[in-house]
């Protein structure tokens, strides 16, 4: 069975789905996404997802096509769909379809796209083993909040580490690690303390970030929101990520230093297990 896809209002074989040829999103990158978690056939803080998609969207000018209600509806019924119950679902909204043009067109209706990968996440092998990350320069536009489809930077990077046998890349900018090509970065002090760069333009606010931190607070884990350096990386106790499609992934290598035994950290365990029992917890999603 081919997957199914959502596309400008209508679901359809993935072979069927043609993004039109001057969809704005082709060709400038003039557009903005999302990606939720599904885990146990629920999607993992919807809510807070949608927000930050109505903010992607507000700073790009963009109208959103879609209630939070209606898009819940199309990301569960894709889902379901495709019969996923553990995975991501994708979705990128951009301006829509106009003869090119820089300035916003005047008539032009948002193009819409959602598709699922369905995946393991709570047994992925990376979380059992931890995995390795390489630097690299962040070579990124200011408006890094934004969750803007224009990635470029990003492919490089995460190509980079790839070809570097890593499975992530960190971007650095002044010294300071801003964050993952596609993650939040953490490092966890010898003193036992999480380090996280706090929001601003440099970052984006990312969902499982901000979920974690209320988590880590309740678990009595203390925080330290601050920029911190590659070297007191190399030297931390821990170091992990976090994303809506990995949840909380231990980080054992940093170019090439390895980070604490070289084993997934305790406090890292600790962290992933209680975002887990928090996304599988009967009504976190709100519905
Ligand atoms: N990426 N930082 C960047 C640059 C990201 O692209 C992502 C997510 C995150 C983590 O945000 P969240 O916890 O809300 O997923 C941080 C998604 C997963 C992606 O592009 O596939």
């Amino acid at each position: 069975m081919s997957r199914i896809v959502f596309l400008n209002g209508s679901f359809l074989p993935l072979e069927e789905a043609k993004v039109p040829f001057m969809d704005r999103g082709f060709l400038f990158g003039d557009g903005v996404y999302e990606g939720v978690g599904v885990l146990e056939g629920r999607l993992v803080d919807n809510e807070a997802h949608l927000e930050r998609l109505e903010r992607s969207l507000r700073e790009v000018r963009i109208p959103n096509p879609y209630s939070r209600a209606e898009w819940t509806h199309l990301e569960e019924e894709l889902a379901r769909r495709n019969g996923m119950t553990e995975g991501f679902i994708y979705f990128q909204v951009t301006r829509g379809v106009a003869e090119r043009d820089f300035t916003f067109p005047e008539n032009a209706s948002p193009g819409v796209a959602m598709f699922t990968q369905a995946k393991p996440i709570v047994n992925a092998p990376a979380a059992a083993t931890g995995i390795a990350v390489i630097t690299v320069p962040d070579l990124r536009w200011k408006r890094r909040d934004i969750k803007s489809v224009n990635l470029l930077a990003q492919v490089l990077a995460k190509q980079a580490a790839k070809e570097a046998g890593a499975q992530e890349a960190w971007m650095v900018e002044d010294g300071f690690v801003t964050e993952g090509g596609s993650s939040s970065g953490f490092i966890i002090t010898r003193e036992g303390r999480i380090v996280v760069r706090p929001l601003s333009n440099a970052i984006l606010p990312g969902i499982t970030r901000k979920a974690l931190l209320a988590l880590s607070k309740d678990a009595g884990i203390e925080l330290e929101e601050r920029l911190f350096t590659v070297e007191e990386a190399y030297e931390a106790a821990e170091a992990f990520m976090t994303s809506a499609s990995s949840f909380v992934l231990p980080i054992v290598s940093i170019d090439g230093h390895t980070i604490g035994d070289g084993r997934p950290g305790p406090i890292t365990k600790k962290l992933r297990e209680i975002y887990i029992r928090m996304a599988t917890a009967p009504r976190m999603t709100a519905e």
